[in-house]
């Protein structure tokens, strides 16, 4: 008897040192594991080729799991690698279902995710389902006639006009171009929300949903994680066929959806895609144990994009990429107001997400004028900040955005906007070249960075500051870039209130100048102070530990230009 009081007693003393670990083990099972995942996204064609072709593949991807491991990532999601032929590398698949040669083989994904989970870690991938290529065989069956069993599986309309020549109405694709493209075959236009060789699938056609869903099905009984959903705002079209209206915008930006003086309305972001969310998370839930997860890809206004995670209230996606922070400028209000803004569309159970970077889009550093300081700065961010945080590979060591013409562009979208005078595109903050953000994982010294053999000529070209840019050497800089990301992300895998602990904005530290917040959870409370300026600031007086700094030798009171500090808060 004494014996089991002791014990009680024993347990209650020790509960306040266990906390944090029993959470973080609570989290590593159960269903809520997504919400506090730290993501890194492998664009595979660059991150490292061992068959020596010139182009990464699934090995590479095994060969360097234990660079993420150490690094404090838990998901590897990686860009499409089944069967393609390549001419938007892959996002445009010919065969869900097989490994692209190019890669590898079925045998080296399943090794890949044996690996994987070993290593407690978690692997997911993009599901591109909007469409396929226009080498797919549903679309070659399709096209075949206007009444072959898959007649109906893409969106066929008859032209306008005399001779049908003229399209079925005004709208344009995400990607800029005209949404309809004329097939001599069946004298009739198919839609295409991106690129020409790229058809939209008919999701009001019921065959097809379920096929999708058997896609997904036999990549969950294998045991993959997740998926990243590609532009799942395009899945549905509105089958009026409405012309789209007028707007103001030319280019197009993170949370509206014009282009070319086009609001695509009617062919983007239609309710019945929320829907659709809803249906496919259940297809997802057969699969319990353990929880896989859904993260889509939509522009949108937060308002919006959370349509996707709860429509009428029923769980959809598990989240939704938030690509505002991209766009955002580096100051201190506008970080406060996007941060707000994420509070208040994403308040629990939801769960925002945290993007400064993907295979679209130019470089975080680039973007940034070439300062680590503030790349540092917006990992403490990311890091602590509350939602889940996505890395694109080379973004720990500030891989830069390589300037490549457009002509010389092998990315289908640097082909379509080759006409455009080369020195407005190097102004432009976004690029319109993305080969300029997937160039080579820069790994070491060596003749093409280490990302293959000295004799083959990369794919892309590799950086040519990789001598100076690159993971051995950053490795062995206590100050540098990437030793900087591992030390944030294990602060981020230790400390149960930055994952899952509420955030308030602490307001007695805001200015223009400096942007700071509170994540608190049970009796633990942190408060991260970052100053975005490019001024010292001091006497700023606050109560608690200072447990990790952008920068050295730094102080309680004082900030370094584009300091930012995480402090434990004594209550
Ligand atoms: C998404 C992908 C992009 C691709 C497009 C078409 O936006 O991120 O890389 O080209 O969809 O699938
Ligand atoms: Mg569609």
């Amino acid at each position: 008897m004494m014996k089991n009081y002791l014990y009680l007693f024993l347990f209650l003393w020790l509960i306040p040192f266990v906390e944090s670990d029993s959470l973080l083990m609570a989290n590593g099972l159960d269903s809520d594991w997504w919400k506090t995942t730290t993501v890194y996204h492998i664009y595979p064609r660059s991150w490292m080729d061992t068959d020596g072709d010139g182009i990464g593949d699934l090995e590479g991807v095994i060969a360097q799991l234990d660079y993420l491991q150490d690094l404090g990532y838990e998901t590897i999601w990686i860009s499409p690698f089944t069967e393609s032929p390549q001419k938007d590398f892959g996002y445009d698949v010919k065969d869900y279902c097989k490994i692209s040669e190019q890669y590898g083989t079925m045998e080296t994904f399943d090794r890949l995710l044996a690996e994987v989970h070993q290593r407690k870690m978690k692997l997911i991938f993009d599901l591109v389902m909007n469409h396929t290529s226009d080498e797919h065989a549903w679309f070659q069956e399709s096209s075949s006639s206007k009444d072959n069993p898959k007649a109906d599986w893409y969106i066929w309309k008859d032209g306008r006009g005399k001779n049908g020549l003229k399209r079925p109405n005004n709208w344009r694709a995400m990607s800029g171009n005209r949404a309809w493209t004329y097939h001599q075959g069946r004298k009739q236009f198919y839609y295409n929300g991106f690129l020409p060789f790229q058809p939209d699938l008919n999701y009001h056609q019921p065959d097809v949903k379920n096929a999708m869903f058997d896609v997904v099905r036999f990549w969950l009984e294998k045991g993959v994680d997740g998926f990243r959903l590609d532009i799942i705002s395009a899945i549905y079209e509105d089958s009026s066929l409405k012309n789209n209206p007028l707007s103001i915008h030319m280019t197009p930006s993170d949370r509206t959806l014009s282009i070319f003086f086009q609001h695509l309305g009617h062919n983007f972001l239609q309710e019945e895609s929320f829907g659709f969310s809803t249906e496919l998370r259940e297809v997802v839930d057969e699969f319990e144990q353990p929880q896989r997860i859904l993260i889509g890809e939509s522009h949108g206004h937060e308002s919006v994009l959370r349509e996707f995670c709860n429509y009428k209230g029923k769980n959809g996606l598990h989240a939704i990429f938030m690509f505002n922070a991209i766009s955002m400028p580096f100051k201190a209000r506008k970080y406060q107001k996007m941060t707000e803004t994420f509070e208040k569309y994403f308040a629990e159970p939801l769960m925002p997400t945290l993007v400064f970077a993907n295979h679209d889009r130019n470089r975080t550093i680039s973007r940034l004028g070439g300062s680590a300081d503030k790349a540092k700065l917006l990992a403490m961010f990311q890091f602590t900040s509350r939602g889940i945080p996505f890395t694109y590979f080379g973004e720990e060591i500030g891989i830069p955005r390589v300037i490549i013409p457009l002509k010389e562009g092998k990315d289908p979208i640097a082909q379509q906007n080759k006409w455009l005078p080369q020195f407005l595109v190097n102004r432009s903050v976004e690029i319109l070249n993305r080969d300029e953000c997937r160039t080579p994982m820069l790994w070491n010294t060596q003749a093409n960075a280490g990302f293959c053999d000295s004799l083959v000529k990369p794919w892309l070209p590799v950086a040519d500051n990789y001598q100076q840019i690159n993971v051995e050497t950053q490795k062995s800089d206590p100050q540098s870039q990437y030793n900087f990301f591992k030390k944030i992300i294990s602060l981020r895998n230790h400390t149960p209130a930055l994952q899952s602990g509420s955030l308030e904005i602490a307001q007695e530290f805001c200015s223009k100048k400096v942007f700071a917040y509170y994540r608190t959870l049970g009796k633990n409370r942190y408060l991260v102070v970052l100053n975005m300026s490019k001024k010292s600031l001091d006497q700023f007086e606050i109560q608690g530990d200072m447990i990790v700094s952008t920068h050295v030798n730094s102080t309680i009171g004082a900030f370094f230009p584009y300091e930012g500090k995480v402090f434990l808060v004594h209550r």
